[in-house]
């Protein structure tokens, strides 16, 4: 296996080239696109991994999943469901998704960054603060990895930046669906997504999700497998956003992408993969790591079509 996925990243390296790194977070365009690196955790224990896995990125869009996890955890899946819809939007993560001058939950998806930012509001806690600290805490224990961070450079550029997100943040509260101060929220949606990670944390993350819930050493349960079935559905139909129909058709599993360059795949019982290289595709989402999933999917047939 180790073998395989040497062989795979030297056949997609080449196409480490053909992204381009995000650059409209300035801290992200010092990114090195040079770099690809895989890790698989399998369902029976056993793990492998290639070129730059240990290397870290900000999560980014991969946070996502985590949020809305919290979000069911903290409040249910009625409740949840009631504020941010499931419907996939065929758009671009940063779209405006107003519809005839009006927006309703059913138009947000947890999975872009409108209904990601109405979910940092459905997190329990007595302030932002204490919020942010819960879904930290949760990515360390997912991931398994006490010792994750928030990385300072990317979340001080991305919250002097912002601004797209910013006029998202308050079309939201225009139409009622976030009633807290616009600012605390998106502070938490920008620390949330400068959390630094590398593709060990992003697989073990991903396993937690292909494993329904139980994580991979103790067994213990982390979360009821309901979720598991409610955040892999949505990754299946809209994880990489525009891009979800063609990857569902060339490597079939549950996946999201971030612009720092990550790719958490889920392969439903059998495996967590965690990819990072941070040349993206138009589209955001990691061009090299495409390719790579594509080929370990055929090769492996992880395809769930
Ligand atoms: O809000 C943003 O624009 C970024 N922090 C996250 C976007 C992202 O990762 C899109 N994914 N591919």
């Amino acid at each position: 296996m180790e073998e395989l996925l040497e062989q795979l990243l030297e056949e997609c390296r080449p196409y480490t080239q053909q992204g381009q790194v995000a650059t409209y977070i300035p801290e992200l365009a010092k990114g090195d696109r040079n770099n690809l690196g895989i890790y698989v955790q399998r369902s029976d224990g056993r793990h492998y991994q290639a070129g730059d896995y240990q290397k870290c990125f900000t999560i980014q869009s991969v946070v996502k999943p985590i949020l809305l996890l919290l979000a069911l955890m903290d409040n249910g899946e009625e409740y949840v469901r009631a504020r941010v819809g499931v419907e996939a939007t065929g758009k671009p993560f940063d779209a405006i998704n107003v519809t005839d001058q009006t927006l309703l939950s059913e138009h947000l998806n947890p999975m872009v960054n409108m209904g990601a930012i109405a979910m940092c509001t459905l997190i329990k806690g007595k302030d932002y603060e204490e919020r942010f600290q819960r879904l930290l805490d949760l990515t360390r224990t997912l991931a398994g990895n006490p010792d994750i961070q928030v990385d300072q450079a990317v979340y001080q550029s991305e919250k002097r930046t912002g601004n797209k997100n910013r006029a998202l943040a308050f079309l939201l509260k225009t139409y009622g669906m976030i009633q807290d101060d616009v600012e605390e929220v998106l502070d938490c949606y920008f620390k949330a997504c400068s959390i630094s990670v590398n593709s060990k944390d992003l697989a073990n993350i991903g396993f937690v999700l292909a494993n329904r819930g139980k994580h991979p050493q103790s067994d213990e349960r982390l979360f009821p497998s309901d979720y598991a079935h409610y955040v892999n559905a949505i990754l299946t139909t809209c994880g990489m956003y525009d891009g979800s129909g063609d990857f569902a058709v060339k490597v079939g599993v549950p996946a999201k992408s971030g612009v720092g360059g990550g790719i958490m795949a889920v392969v439903p019982t059998r495996m967590g993969i965690g990819i990072f290289s941070p040349g993206l595709d138009s589209k955001g989402n990691s061009l090299a790591g495409i390719q790579v999933l594509e080929r370990l999917s055929k090769r492996m047939y992880l395809s769930i079509f």
